[in-house]
């Protein structure tokens, strides 16, 4: 970190003395006020329920200027990394910090691919859980068993150990999805296979079954890629924090990533694209586009708990370049399946051109999020909606790990550990049940 030349000085209308503050500077984005030092200089703390003004943490991984729509993955343009990376050379950036040449990448990808197995046993486990349970409650759960698992890559300490975990993640997240898809819909699990891409895998441990051949369709093999390309990191978010906040801790980072699916899971997080999708397919049911009108006026009356998922971003206060790409991805997608006529996409460019004209969203700076067009083509591609979610998880697990594995190597880490403002019953004596 930076020392800026400025300092902040805070001062007190009760005459209490004022504090000088060091203001440090990152590479890009806003200044920070250090207030590590205030308790202990003024007995205060500082007040920011939802962070809304407070760095976390300092991180060289992802960058959001969310005044001007841009994301980079180490100073990469996402656009830059969709077009011309595939999702190893993605997960490489994130975890090493740079792209790889050939050869590291065909090393990379090789790791990975040697992990793509779960320990038998996981089939059992999985067995316990009923047939129609969600499949992220499931992967809540099978994340954490990882580490009944694999005991020799849980000493989060340990950097062998934090590497092997970090490739265990990334190779068993698409084996785990495929294998919640594959039980709630009663058919045999799919060993992964090697010999195809990260998203072929995927696609053929989902759709294959034991009794034909199964080939992948290259134009979804990379809206696949893509889509993970574009899920796989995205700076402090809610259940990257999570990570962060449940590792802090010392846990193993098995249970560190599944704190971050259990955070993902949440409407207002990586729920979202699900939400989005059922929100299109009730919109539909009412009657489609021509219902659209008045589908926005509820979603403008405060009062009646309606919000247009995939819209909106604490961070973004203009268009998400995701959400662009993902547009994109859509239209390609839903061309190369022949279902350009796709109703919900045309009732979602609908919602989307009034959103974006609609004074209530334009004063409010709202504009369509990562999860707006996801949910379109991952059921064009045939996954089910209640799957989206999970898919989102196996994308970011790589930025969870990589943040995850930043804060262990940070000098300046420290157990997470928040401070309130205490509002509760001030000291009382515990009464006789009789006089209560
Ligand atoms: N529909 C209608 N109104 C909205 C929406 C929406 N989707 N999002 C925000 N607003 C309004 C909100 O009611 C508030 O209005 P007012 O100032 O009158 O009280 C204003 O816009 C500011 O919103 P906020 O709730 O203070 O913003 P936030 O930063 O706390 O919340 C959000 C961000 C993403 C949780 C929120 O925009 C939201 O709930 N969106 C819908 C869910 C969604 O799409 N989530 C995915 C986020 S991106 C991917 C990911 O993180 O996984």
């Amino acid at each position: 970190m930076k020392l800026a030349d400025n300092k902040a000085t805070m001062s007190f209308s009760n005459g209490a003395p004022s504090v000088d503050l060091p203001v440090y500077q990152g590479s890009v984005g806003p200044d920070v006020i250090d207030i590590r030092k205030l308790y202990a200089q003024t007995g205060m703390f500082t007040y920011d329920p939802g962070f809304l003004s407070t760095a976390s943490c300092q991180s060289a991984i992802t960058y959001i200027d969310g005044d001007k729509g841009e994301l980079l993955y180490r100073g990469y343009p996402i656009e830059q990394l969709a077009v011309n990376c595939d999702f190893m050379e993605t997960c490489h950036l994130l975890l090493y910090g740079n792209l790889p040449n050939e050869a590291g990448k065909a090393e990379f990808t090789k790791r990975v691919s040697n992990h793509t197995m779960v320990n038998e046993q996981m089939q059992f486990f999985l067995r316990g859980f009923r047939r129609d349970a969600h499949p992220m409650a499931i992967m809540t759960g099978l994340v954490g068993a990882l580490s009944a698992f694999y005991h020799d890559s849980t000493d989060i300490n340990n950097p062998e150990h934090r590497e092997i975990s970090a490739i265990r993640l990334i190779a068993k997240m698409p084996t785990l999805v495929a294998m919640a898809y594959k039980y709630s819909a009663g058919q045999p699990y799919m060993y992964p296979k090697n010999n195809l891409s990260y998203a072929g895998n995927f696609m053929h441990m989902m759709f294959a079954t034991p009794c034909e051949d199964y080939v992948v369709n290259p134009v979804i093999e990379r809206a696949l890629d893509r889509i993970f390309i574009l899920h796989a990191d995205h700076e402090q978010n809610a259940s990257t924090s999570t990570v962060r906040l449940c590792g802090s801790s010392g846990t193993n980072p098995f249970a560190a990533i599944a704190a971050g699916v259990a955070c993902l899971w949440g409407p207002s997080h990586g729920g979202a694209n699900e939400a989005c999708l059922n929100m299109l397919e009730d919109i539909q049911k009412m009657g489609g586009v021509a219902k659209v009108g008045e589908f926005m006026n509820q979603v403008k009356d405060k009062n009646s708990g309606v919000k247009l998922m995939g819209f909106g971003h604490r961070v973004y206060k203009n268009y998400d370049p995701r959400a662009k790409l993902m547009q994109e991805t859509c239209k390609e997608v839903l061309t190369a399946l022949g279902l350009e006529n796709d109703p919900l996409f045309k009732l979602a460019m609908a919602l989307e051109k009034i959103a974006l004209e609609d004074d209530y969203f334009v004063q409010r700076k709202l504009y369509p999020n990562v999860d707006f067009y996801s949910g379109i083509v991952q059921r064009a591609i045939g996954i089910p909606v209640s799957l989206f979610t999970a898919i989102f998880s196996l994308a970011r697990t790589v930025g969870w790990i990589a943040q995850l594995n930043e804060m262990i190597g940070d000098p300046e880490y420290k157990i997470g550990r928040p401070r309130q403002l205490f509002t509760g019953s001030v000291k009382r004596d515990v009464l006789p049940i009789a006089q209560r």
